[in-house]
């Protein structure tokens, strides 16, 4: 029979979900970036595909934010908490990558996050808090095919 997380777990595991959080934020922004300012003969595919891409991300960033939540704990909710925990990197001020590097960088982005949200998911089980690491696990296999389809797009 499992018993109820006390505090102390709960804190733990929102810590381990904060960088995700926050990756995913700084990520949001950086692919909207990126859907503005696409150039090239790819523009077409590229600029819808990164509003796909963003728009998820705009829903996965308030699950994890509302999951810190149920767990008892406040979410980090400003640009230099996200800048601070994120592992991810904005796009550089002023720059503006062609549309290959660009997609490159998301991948390359997105399978950071995945080994951040792997890992986690691992940590979260062995914490005793299964429905957590499910929805850590459900984004992972989510952001692999993200991973996948811009590694392809990319490929020579
Ligand atoms: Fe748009």
């Amino acid at each position: 029979m499992k018993t109820l997380l006390n505090s102390e777990v709960k804190n733990e595991i929102a810590g381990l979900l904060k960088p995700i959080l926050a990756d995913e934020q700084v990520l949001y922004v950086k692919v909207r970036n990126y859907h503005w300012n696409i150039t090239g003969n790819q523009f077409f595919a590229l600029h819808v595909k990164f509003e796909e891409l963003y728009t998820e991300l705009a829903l996965d960033v308030d699950e994890i934010a509302e999951k810190i939540r149920v767990l008892g704990v406040f979410a980090p909710g400003s640009m230099s908490e996200f800048l601070k925990l994120s592992g991810i990197t904005e796009e550089k001020e002023n720059n503006y990558p062609d549309q290959f590097q660009m997609t490159d960088n998301v991948a390359n982005d997105y399978e950071f996050l995945t080994v951040r949200i792997k890992d986690a998911g691992a940590k979260v089980q062995e914490l005793g808090d299964e429905v957590t690491a499910g929805q850590l696990y459900y984004l992972a296999e989510k952001y692999d095919k993200h991973v996948w389809m811009l590694k392809s797009m990319v490929q020579k």
